[in-house]
């Protein structure tokens, strides 16, 4: 654990995430006893009058924030303002005596994250070596707009100060596939090509947009869950394993992987990738003719010669019959009694399940498939929320569960072709019932 001390500057204290994830999560690092002995969280906040409580619903073990919390009014977008702010974090850095880092948290939408970014580097809080920029997505909206971005916060911050959050890399099962990878000789030795058919990467949820939307509306499955969550699960499927104890290679053996990754190209790019709509989408976004889409599946090869002829889909919709994230493997076959398949499952009932076939008990010749199940539950009280993960992570300066300028760029390349194919054409866009499974989506 790292003992340096901390002030966490969470610029939105009021907003959603900071009230469901963030708030509970440094809670709940400080009931671990893994939070720095000095370590105190200045909110951020627009609003007068705002008071901390409300702000503690989601928060089970309230007493560490209430104890080490202070709030800051300010005009987000006012520059004396940040000269304000400036000052008291030197008080509080008075007060720990000794050089203390600033963690800046941008919980605010994409919109004013840019102006914010700004403001802070020319007030010079970003010349300090020990101040550190955590983003959460979206980064950009295409390609064009994430090397602009890029661009942006290139002037004002160093590559190691600047912590982009994919909360999915920082799920508990999202790191265990590389152990499970590095782990197990029989994986790690058939995972390539020759072995493998077919990898899927499903994130079903059953949730529909939840009244975000704005949010939406701008947003849409491709660029809110496959361009960020799918695409990371994807590269750590396809990566090089690091060498022994070299875990901060891995943002670069990600990027590895992506780089090599390309829409299926074939007959027409659309026949690779399918968008769909929930029914009541336009009326509860009060847009009759929207075409966002609130359920995506794309086709995807990799010139990886390790993984070249295997199949990949990516699949994610809102408003689905379940609520289940997985990545599948199917193992090549020579019969149809042979195929073996692996499933890493991310939620819920987080685990590992591997079909095999075995003899059905009786006379008669007949077979049947089982599967061998693991899962954390039957040996593990509860796992750590991903937002637990992503702040530790930032306080000891770890970069391995933080997607980099690189790789959100070529997640964006990737899927370029298709954007500009989807805000052309029309006639493609499925509507579904709410509760739809992928297969009656895409049949
Ligand atoms: C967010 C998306 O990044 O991830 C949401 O913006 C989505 O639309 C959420 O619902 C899913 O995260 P989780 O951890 O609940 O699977």
């Amino acid at each position: 654990m790292s003992n340096k001390p901390t002030i966490l500057i969470i610029i939105g204290i009021s907003g959603d995430l900071s009230k469901r994830k963030l708030l509970p999560a440094i809670s709940q690092i400080a009931k671990t006893g893994m939070i720095p002995e000095k370590f105190k969280i200045v909110g951020v906040t627009r609003q007068p009058d705002i008071k901390l409580d409300t702000l503690l619903n989601y928060t089970k073990d309230k007493d560490y924030i209430i104890n080490n919390t202070e709030l800051f009014e300010m005009d987000l977008l006012s520059q004396d303002d940040y000269k304000n702010l400036s000052n008291r974090l030197n008080e509080i850095e008075k007060e720990f005596g000794s050089e203390t880092q600033y963690l800046f948290y941008l919980s605010v939408p994409p919109k004013v994250s840019k102006s914010i970014i700004e403001l802070i580097g020319k007030s010079g809080l970003s010349e300090r070596i020990n101040t550190k920029l955590l983003l959460e997505k979206p980064f950009g909206i295409d390609l064009i707009s994430a090397k602009e971005l890029v661009n942006h916060i290139d002037n004002y911050f160093k590559p190691e100060q600047v912590y982009r959050i994919d909360h999915y890399l920082a799920k508990e099962t999202a790191q265990n596939i590389i152990i499970f990878r590095e782990g197990n000789s029989l994986f790690k030795k058939t995972w390539n090509k020759d072995f493998i058919e077919k990898i899927e990467v499903i994130v079903s949820e059953e949730i529909d947009i939840e009244g975000r939307a704005n949010f939406y509306e701008q947003t849409g499955a491709l660029r809110d869950l496959i361009q960020s969550h799918l695409l990371q699960l994807l590269a750590l499927t396809l990566m090089d394993l690091p060498k022994e104890d070299h875990i901060n290679e891995v943002p670069n053996l990600r990027y590895e992987a992506l780089r090599q990754l390309n829409l299926s190209s074939g007959e027409s790019l659309l026949s690779y990738a399918k968008r769909g709509q929930y029914k009541g989408y336009r009326e509860e976004v009060n847009n009759p003719l929207s075409m966002t889409e609130t359920f995506a599946s794309i086709d995807l090869v990799s010139s990886d010669e390790k993984w070249q002829g295997v199949k990949i889909k990516l699949t994610t919709g809102k408003a689905l019959k379940d609520k289940t994230t997985y990545i599948k493997i199917l193992y090549k076959k020579d019969h149809e009694h042979e195929s073996n398949e692996l499933l890493l499952r991310l939620q819920p009932d987080e685990g590992i399940s591997f079909s095999v076939w075995a003899k059905r008990p009786g006379y008669e010749h007949q077979i049947s498939r089982h599967a061998l199940n693991f899962s954390f539950k039957d040996h593990y009280t509860s796992l750590p929320e991903a937002y637990e993960q992503v702040l530790f992570n930032a306080i000891i300066g770890d970069h391995s569960l933080f997607s980099t300028s690189k790789e959100v760029v070529e997640t964006w390349r990737i899927l370029d072709s298709l954007q500009k194919a989807w805000a052309t054409s029309t006639y493609d866009l499925i509507i579904y019932p709410k509760g739809s499974t992928i297969e009656e989506i895409i049949s």
